[in-house]
C-alpha cells in the first residue's frame, strides 16, 4: 500500500565537501556533479553561497552554477540547489543566473521537476532546475555559531532570500538544523520549536522543510516524536525532507521510521562524505549507496543506479584522500 517512489537529494558536492580542509579543485567538483547527474538522481545540491572566510571550500559556487547553466540538462531534468544564508548570497547567485537568460528559455516548454510541490507557470518559464536553500536551526547556540546571529534575525534574513527566490521563479528549500540534537545544547531539542520554525518558513513561501539531524544524535523514537510534532502542527509529509548524518550509525534506522511515517524525500551523500564545520565531531551524511541499497531492499524506487553511485563514491573518496564511509559501497567495490 505504500507509495514506493522516493526522492533522494544528493548533497555530496555541498555537505560532503564543505568541511574538507584542503581546497578541492573546481574541476574535481564539476566532475563529481557531472558524474552524479548520470546516475538517475533527480536532485543534486551543488554548492553554497556563503561567506568565503567562513567556509572557503564553497567559494567557487558561482563557477559551479555557471557551469551548470552553460550545460543545462536537456533530457533528464535535474534540480540543482545552492545554499544562501542572506541577501548577499542570494544576490551572488542571481548575478550568475541573470547572465543566462537563454538557458532559462530552453526550459520553457519542459515539464517541471516531477516531485515536490509544483512551481507556478511563471516560475517554469524562468528556471525550474535551479533551487535556493536557506538554513535555519532549532537552537539559539547553534544558530549563533553557524550564522552569527539569533534565530529571529536569521528568519528575517531568510524571508528576504525566500521572497527574492520566489520572485525569480526558483523553488526554495528551507533546512532546520540540529532538530534531533545540538552539539551545544544536547539531545533534548524541543520538537514543537522545530515545528514552529517550520511553520514560519512555510508561511514565508518555502516549498519544503528539510529536517537536519546535524549531529547524528537522532534515534528511532526521537525521529518518530519529531514527525508527530510536525504532523500535530499541520505540516504535510509531502513538505518534509529528512537529512540524516550517520555519526552514531542510526541514519538508516531513522530513515525506516520516517518511511513508516510517510516521508518520501531524503538527503544522502555519495561515499558518506560530509560534516558541518559548526558541529564539532559530526561526520558525514548517510551514504547514498547505503540509502539506495536500503530502498531497493524494500522494493522502493529512487531511480538511482547503485553500481554507478558506488563507483563514484570510491572515486571521490580516493580523490580527496578519505576512507570510503559507505558500507554498501565498500562491499560492492570489494566484490
Ligand atoms: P557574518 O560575518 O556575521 O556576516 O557572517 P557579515 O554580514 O558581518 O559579513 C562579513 C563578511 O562576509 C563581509 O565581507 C561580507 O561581505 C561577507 P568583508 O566586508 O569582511 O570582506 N559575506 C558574504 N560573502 C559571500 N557570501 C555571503 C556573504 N555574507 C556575508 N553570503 C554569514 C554571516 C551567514 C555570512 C556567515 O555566518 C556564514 O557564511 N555562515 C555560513 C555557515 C555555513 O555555511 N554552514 C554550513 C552550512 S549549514 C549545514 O551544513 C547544515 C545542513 O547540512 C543541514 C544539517 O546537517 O543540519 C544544511
Ligand atoms: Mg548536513
Amino acid at each position: 500500500h505504500l507509495n514506493d517512489q522516493v526522492r533522494i537529494t544528493e548533497v555530496g558536492p555541498r555537505d560532503g565537501l564543505q568541511n574538507e580542509k584542503k581546497i578541492i579543485p573546481l574541476a574535481t567538483k564539476i566532475e563529481l556533479i557531472e558524474r552524479l547527474a548520470k546516475t538517475g538522481l533527480t536532485d543534486i545540491e551543488a554548492g553554497s553561497f556563503v561567506a568565503p572566510k567562513w567556509v572557503p571550500q564553497m567559494s567557487d559556487s558561482s563557477e559551479i552554477l555557471e557551469r551548470i547553466l552553460k550545460h543545462p540538462p536537456t533530457r533528464n531534468p535535474i534540480a540543482y540547489s545552492f545554499l544562501a544564508p542572506n541577501a548577499k548570497g542570494f544576490d551572488n547567485a542571481m548575478a550568475i543566473l541573470g547572465k543566462y537568460p537563454t538557458s532559462y528559455d530552453t526550459f520553457e516548454s519542459q515539464p517541471p521537476p516531477p516531485l515536490g510541490s509544483q512551481p507556478t507557470s511563471d516560475s517554469i518559464a524562468r528556471n525550474p532546475y535551479i533551487e535556493m536553500s536557506v538554513f535555519a536551526a532549532a537552537t539559539e547556540s547553534f544558530t549563533q555559531k553557524n550564522l552569527n546571529c539569533d534565530i529571529e534575525t536569521s528568519l528575517l534574513r531568510f524571508k528576504e532570500v525566500i521572497q527574492g527566490a520566489k520572485a525569480a521563479g526558483l523553488r526554495v528549500r528551507a533546512y532546520i538544523s540540529v532538530v534531533l540534537g545540538c552539539p551545544f545544547e544536547g539531545q533534548d531539542v524541543d520538537p514543537r520549536r522545530v515545528a514552529e520554525i517550520a511553520t514560519d518558513l512555510l508561511e514565508m513561501g518555502a516549498d519544503e522543510i528539510d529536517l537536519g539531524d546535524t549531529t547524528g544524535m537522532g534515534t528511532g523514537p526521537t525521529t518518530r516524536n519529531l514527525l508527530k510534532a510536525m504532523h500535530a502542527a499541520g505540516i504535510r509529509n509531502e513538505d518534509i525532507v529528512m537529512h540524516f548524518h550517520d555519526t552514531y550509525g542510526q541514519a538508516l534506522v531513522n530513515t525506516a521510521v520516517s518511511l513508516e511515517h510517510g516521508i518520501r524525500s531524503f538527503d544522502s551523500s555519495v561515499g558518506g562524505l560530509g560534516g558541518c564545520p559548526y558541529s564539532p565531531g559530526a561526520t558525514g551524511n548517510v551514504a547514498t549507496e547505503d540509502m539506495v541499497y536500503f530502498l531497493d531492499s524494500l522494493g522502493m524506487n529512487s531511480g538511482v543506479d547503485l553500481d554507478a553511485i558506488a563507483d563514484i563514491g570510491e572515486w571521490i573518496t580516493k580523490e580527496i584522500g578519505k576512507p570510503n564511509a559507505s558500507s554498501v559501497g565498500k562491499a560492492l567495490i570489494g566484490k
